[in-house]
């Protein structure tokens, strides 16, 4: 049987970064995030007993590094639905991979629910999203919908994301500040693996359930410049760690620092917006919808910005019947 299924990427605003079991894929800390209506991936996923071997082809290339994580997935899908079958793969991205924009997660959730799919089996959510993490954590997050929260969990059983808010709950975007689109040094499953050999990760863990509580209270009120400095501080936390841990992971560019203090300058001009940044270059910025015009106009005056993506809050994953093959 045949299955196709649409992931979004998401953003967290309070991010995962360390895990407290590796294969399992539980994280130290809960997070928090929106699924992004314009970076998604298609996967469609066909298990057949014509087939001789597993054959994955993401964005028409075989890259035998991948091939390994989605075969591990399928033998995850081939084990709860009891199946011998091996599969064809095909996935697309509408956006550069590996760069930082998040496709280990909507390549996961869109693979997830295209293999259940495809062999057959009817998952809950929860177990869908419980299945994704364990291909990549921040996975798990694309499968609910709108704004959500992913309950860190002792157990795999328990460790899993639910939607807090649908995603017309609030107006507002992340505009994607694409700079370059190489591809990262060190992976995200690589950079969490040294994480504890940064000074100040235990401090961050601290105060991990205070900052989540706070982050729910302001989307709760929907207060953007309380969220705004929030999310704002997380990243610069986040990245705190990176850089001293062992070998310290520095993932700016002269121009995203250039675009975080552009960013500031726009607040004190009156247009409030926030950034926050992930495993990469590019920044996210942070703003209400009705001012997204005059954020572009603003950053289209920046050299060094290869592209602008503007997305807003999207719903987790879903089935279609556009196959890909
Ligand atoms: C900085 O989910 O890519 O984007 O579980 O090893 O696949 P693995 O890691 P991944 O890490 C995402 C890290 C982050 C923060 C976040 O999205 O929460």
């Amino acid at each position: 049987m045949k299955a196709t299924a649409i992931a979004p990427s998401n953003i967290a605003f309070i991010k995962y970064w360390g895990k407290k079991n590796k294969r399992l894929r539980l994280p130290t800390n809960g997070s928090i995030s929106m699924n992004l209506s314009n970076l998604q991936t298609t996967t469609t996923v066909e298990f057949s007993p014509r087939f001789k071997n597993d054959e994955v082809i993401i964005d028409g290339e075989k890259d035998i590094n991948k091939t390994d994580r989605v075969i591990k997935h399928l033998d995850r899908i081939r084990k709860i639905a009891n199946l011998n079958d091996r599969a064809k793969v095909v996935s697309k991205n509408n956006f550069p991979s590996d760069t930082g924009l998040s496709s280990s997660a909507s390549a996961f959730a869109a693979l997830t629910l295209a293999g259940i799919s495809a062999a057959g089996i009817n998952m809950s959510k929860k177990e869908l999203s419980i299945l994704a993490r364990q291909g990549s954590g921040s996975a798990c997050r694309s499968i609910p919908d709108g704004f959500v929260e992913w309950l860190d969990g002792e157990t795999s059983d328990t460790s899993y994301a639910v939607s807090l808010y649908p995603p017309d709950y609030w107006h507002i975007a992340d505009v994607v500040a694409i700079i370059s689109n190489e591809k990262k040094e060190v992976s995200s499953t690589g950079g969490q693996e040294i994480v504890k050999s940064s000074p100040f990760f235990l401090t961050r863990l601290n105060h991990m359930r205070d900052k989540i509580e706070k982050l729910k209270l302001f989307l709760r009120e929907r207060n953007f410049r309380q969220f705004g400095e929030l999310i704002e501080a997380e990243a610069l936390e986040l990245h705190a760690i990176m850089i001293t841990s062992q070998p310290s992971l520095i993932y700016w560019l002269p121009e995203t620092v250039i675009i975080m203090k552009l960013v500031k300058k726009l607040r004190k001009g009156g247009l409030p917006v926030y950034f926050t940044i992930n495993t990469g270059q590019d920044v996210h910025l942070i703003v209400e919808q009705k001012n997204i015009q005059r954020l572009l106009k603003k950053l289209k005056l920046i050299r060094g910005i290869k592209n602008l993506i503007v997305n807003y809050p999207a719903g987790g994953a879903k089935l279609t019947e556009n196959h890909l093959f």
